[in-house]
């Protein structure tokens, strides 16, 4: 039998099988599947409240689903220790709780809690993912502040450097640019875009600005009402019919021969 995880040369990094999720017994999440492959910036859309967060939750294994599989990387997410689910996937979650009087530099190093054997000594190793993150994520000049000093956007960016501390193969990212202007907007996304490219790491994204999902991503799941509505290709995913059903808004979509990328204008 052939092994469909392998299927086009590209391995499978995450597999999502018939996934169903209920808080209080009201379902907001109904008989999902879909696959991530190996290097690959998958844009997760869809109104709000249409279950994108709780999907990253169940991936993550923060919410245990009602029935359903979820593999990561060949193994099933639900026979990993929590350590072992860290060493895969760093999380960039919609809102971080961090305390306030934590220096950054601490804050970048708790994502190498993941590898570490003991609890108490940062190795040579780990210091160095620490300084390569925060180098990368321009915060290396905020390293001695506390994180509860900083704006909005830069504890975005320690947030980030924080998950790329933790080396994942799995980058999953919920809105990660809700608060930042449009140039942090586009340094994070050209960020995550580089370290798919570069360092072949996997990125899930939840992100409510279209043209922005349409100009970073590969590809595109649109989610509505519990259940996947769009999925494939850019242009296959943002269409007027899809928009007009899913978000109830009447829009153009076209490309920007500039960006050479579909750009989207709502009209009402
Ligand atoms: N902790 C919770 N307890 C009860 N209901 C919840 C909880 N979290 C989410 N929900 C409900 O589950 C549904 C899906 O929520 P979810 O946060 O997954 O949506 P979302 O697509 O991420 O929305 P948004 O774009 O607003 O972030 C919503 O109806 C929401 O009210
Ligand atoms: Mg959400």
């Amino acid at each position: 039998m052939v092994d469909q995880s392998t299927v086009d040369g590209q391995d499978t990094m995450i597999k999502v099988e018939n996934i169903s999720a209920a808080y209080h017994e009201t379902l907001v999440i109904d008989g999902i599947s879909f696959q991530v492959k190996d290097g690959e910036f998958l844009g997760i859309i869809g109104p709000n409240g249409a279950g994108k967060t709780t999907l990253l939750k169940v991936m993550t294994w923060v919410k245990h689903p009602l029935s359903g599989k979820v593999m990561l990387d060949g193994k099933d997410i639900s026979q990993l220790s929590r350590k072992e689910i860290a060493q895969i996937i760093a999380v960039v979650a919609q809102s971080t709780f961090v305390p306030p009087l934590f220096a950054v530099e601490d804050v970048v190093s708790m994502g190498r809690y993941a590898h570490q054997k003991s609890r108490w000594t940062m190795t040579k190793e780990d210091i160095e993912a620490v300084e390569q993150a925060m180098e990368r994520t321009n915060t290396t000049k905020f390293c001695n502040r506390l994180i509860g000093e900083l704006s909005g956007g830069e504890r975005q960016e320690v947030i980030i450097a924080r998950a790329l501390a933790q080396k994942p193969k799995i980058l999953i990212l919920d809105e990660p640019t809700a608060n930042l202007d449009i140039k942090h907007q586009m340094r994070i996304l050209g960020l995550t875009r580089e370290l798919v490219k570069e360092q072949g790491i996997t990125a899930i994204m939840v992100i409510h600005d279209l043209n922005l999902a349409a100009r970073f991503c590969d590809r595109l799941i649109l989610l509505y009402n519990k259940k996947i509505y769009a999925e494939g290709r850019i242009e296959d995913v943002i269409t007027p019919e899809n928009l007009k059903a899913t978000y109830e808004v009447e829009a153009v979509v076209e490309n920007n021969a500039l960006i050479d990328s579909l750009q989207v204008v709502v009209l009402n």
